[in-house]
C-alpha cells in the first residue's frame, strides 16, 4: 500500500513552510535583517549544534525577505567548496551575481570585483550568508579570517547596499580562531539554536511526516521512537530523524503494512546505524569473556533505563558480574572484548566515556535484554 505520498519533502534540502520550536530564532533573524534594510548593515551569527535548523531558518527568512522586500540573497556553504579560501568564497558569491572570475586574478582583486557587482544590484539590498563558517578557522583553511574581515567591512568600504552578513556555525567559539581585528568586525549579534528536546523532536517529526505520508499512516509511537533514537544515537540531529522516518516508511510499504509503526522504525535504525540484533549465531561466535562484557552492558542499560552506559559504570558491572559468576577477567581482556563487541555492532563506544548498548533493543529493552541474557548464559538477577 502506498504510504509515502511526498517522500521528497523529507529530504534535508527541502525547507518546510514552518519550523516548529524555532519561532523565536526565525522572528529574531527576520527582524534583525529587516531593520538592517533601512539602517546600518548588521552582522549576525547563528550558532547551534548539528541539525538544529540554522540553515533552514536562514533559508526561510531570506525567502520571505526576497519576496516582500527588494533583497538579493547570496549564499555560500563552505563545506561544499573544495577549500574555504578567500578567492573561492568571493568568486562563488560573484557567480551568483552572474560573473565569472578568472583564475588569474588575486583574492584581493576578486573581492573588489564582488563589491562592484554588489553595488550594481542597487537599489536592491544584498544579504550574504556564509554557512559552515567553522571551516574558516579549521585545518582546511588558510586565511579564512580574511573572508570574515572583508565581508563584514563592505559598508565601511563604501558599499552602501549591503544589508546584512550572516555567519552560521556550530560552535560558539569558532571565532576564537580568528585574529583580534577579524573577530572585532563580527560584533555581538548572536542568535542561538539550543538542541531540541525529546518532546520537540516528536513534534517536529509529526509535523514533517504529516506532509510526506498519507494521512494517519504514521503512528505517533513511531515518531516517539525516532525521537529517542535521534537523541541517543545521532546527537539530536533532525536530519537523522527525517532519514529514519523515510526509511521506516519504505520498509512499511515494502511489507505491505497499512501504517508505519515502531517495528518499522526499529528496522530502519538497524539499517542506518549498522546495529545487529543478537542472534543465536552471533552469540556462538562470542568468547566466554565477550559474553560476560555484553551481559554486563545490557544489565547496566537495564538498571539505568537508557541505552547509553558510562564506561566507568560498565567496568564496575563487568567486575561485579565476573565475581557473581565466579569468573576472572583482566583489564586487557575486558578492553579487547569491548573492541570486538563494538566491531560486531553490539555495542557502540561513543566518545571516550559512554557505551551505547545496541543489543538492548528499542521498543521493549527490558524484555529483550532478559531474553538476550539468557541466551548469553547469564540470567538477569532482577
Ligand atoms: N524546527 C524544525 N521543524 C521542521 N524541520 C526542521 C526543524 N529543524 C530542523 N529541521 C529539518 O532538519 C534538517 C536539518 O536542519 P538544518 O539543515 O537547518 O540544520 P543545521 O542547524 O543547519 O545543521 P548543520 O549544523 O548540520 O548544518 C532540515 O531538513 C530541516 O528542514
Ligand atoms: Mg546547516
Amino acid at each position: 500500500m502506498k504510504l509515502l505520498v511526498k517522500p521528497e519533502s523529507l529530504s534535508s534540502r527541502y525547507v518546510p513552510p514552518r519550523l516548529p520550536h524555532r519561532d523565536e530564532q526565525v522572528d529574531r533573524l527576520y527582524s534583525l535583517v529587516r531593520s538592517s534594510l533601512e539602517g546600518a548593515a548588521q552582522v549576525v551569527q547563528l550558532i547551534g549544534p548539528v541539525g538544529t535548523g540554522k540553515t533552514s531558518s536562514d533559508a526561510l527568512v531570506m525567502r520571505r525577505l526576497v519576496e516582500e522586500a527588494q533583497v538579493t540573497h547570496l549564499y555560500v556553504n563552505l563545506k561544499l567548496l573544495s577549500e574555504p579560501s578567500p578567492w573561492l568564497v568571493f568568486s562563488h558569491l560573484a557567480s551568483q551575481l552572474g560573473a565569472r572570475i578568472s583564475r588569474s586574478i588575486s583574492a584581493g582583486e576578486a573581492f573588489l570585483k564582488l563589491t562592484k557587482l554588489i553595488e550594481r544590484e542597487s537599489p536592491r539590498r544584498v544579504v550574504i550568508t556564509v554557512d559552515e563558517a567553522d571551516e574558516l578557522v579549521g585545518t582546511r583553511s588558510l586565511k579564512g579570517g580574511r573572508v570574515v574581515y572583508s565581508l563584514t567591512r563592505l559598508q565601511e568600504l563604501g558599499v552602501r547596499n549591503v544589508a546584512a552578513v550572516i555567519f552560521i556555525a556550530r560552535r560558539e567559539e569558532w571565532s576564537i580562531g580568528l585574529s583580534a581585528e577579524e573577530r572585532s568586525t563580527l560584533g555581538r549579534l548572536v542568535v542561538r539554536y539550543p538542541p531540541y528536546t525529546y518532546e520537540q523532536i516528536v513534534d517536529i517529526v509529526l509535523y514533517r511526516v504529516a506532509d510526506a505520508f498519507r494521512s494517519g499512516a504514521f503512528l505517533e509511537e513511531a515518531a516517539e521512537l525516532i525521537a529517542r533514537v535521534t537523541l541517543d544515537l545521532f546527537e539530536g540531529d533532525i536530519r537523522a530523524a527525517l532519514d529514519l522516518a523515510l526509511y521506516a516508511g519504505l520498509i512499511a510499504e515494502n511489507e505491505g503494512a497499512d501504517r508505519v509503526s515502531q517495528k518499522h522504525v526499529e528496522k530502519a535504525v538497524a539499517q542506518l546505524s549498522g546495529r545487529n540484533l543478537v542472534s543465536e549465531e552471533l552469540v556462538d561466535t562470542l568468547s566466554r569473556k565477550e559474553r560476560l562484557v555484553l551481559a554486563a552492558a545490557i544489565l547496566s542499560a537495564l538498571q539505568l533505563g537508557q541505552l547509553y552506559v558510562p564506561l566507568s559504570l560498565l567496568k564496575e558491572s563487568v567486575d561485579a558480574l565476573a565475581r557473581h559468576a565466579n569468573e576472572k577477567i583482566t583489564e586487557e581482556e575486558r578492553d579487547a572484548a569491548l573492541q570486538k563487541l563494538h566491531d560486531a555492532g553490539l555495542l557502540k563506544v561513543s566518545g571516550p566515556l559512554r557505551v551505547y548498548v545496541a543489543a538492548a533493543g528499542f521498543t521493549e529493552p527490558g524484555e529483550y535484554a532478559r531474553r538476550v541474557l539468557e541466551k548469553l548464559g547469564y540470567a538477569a538477577p532482577l
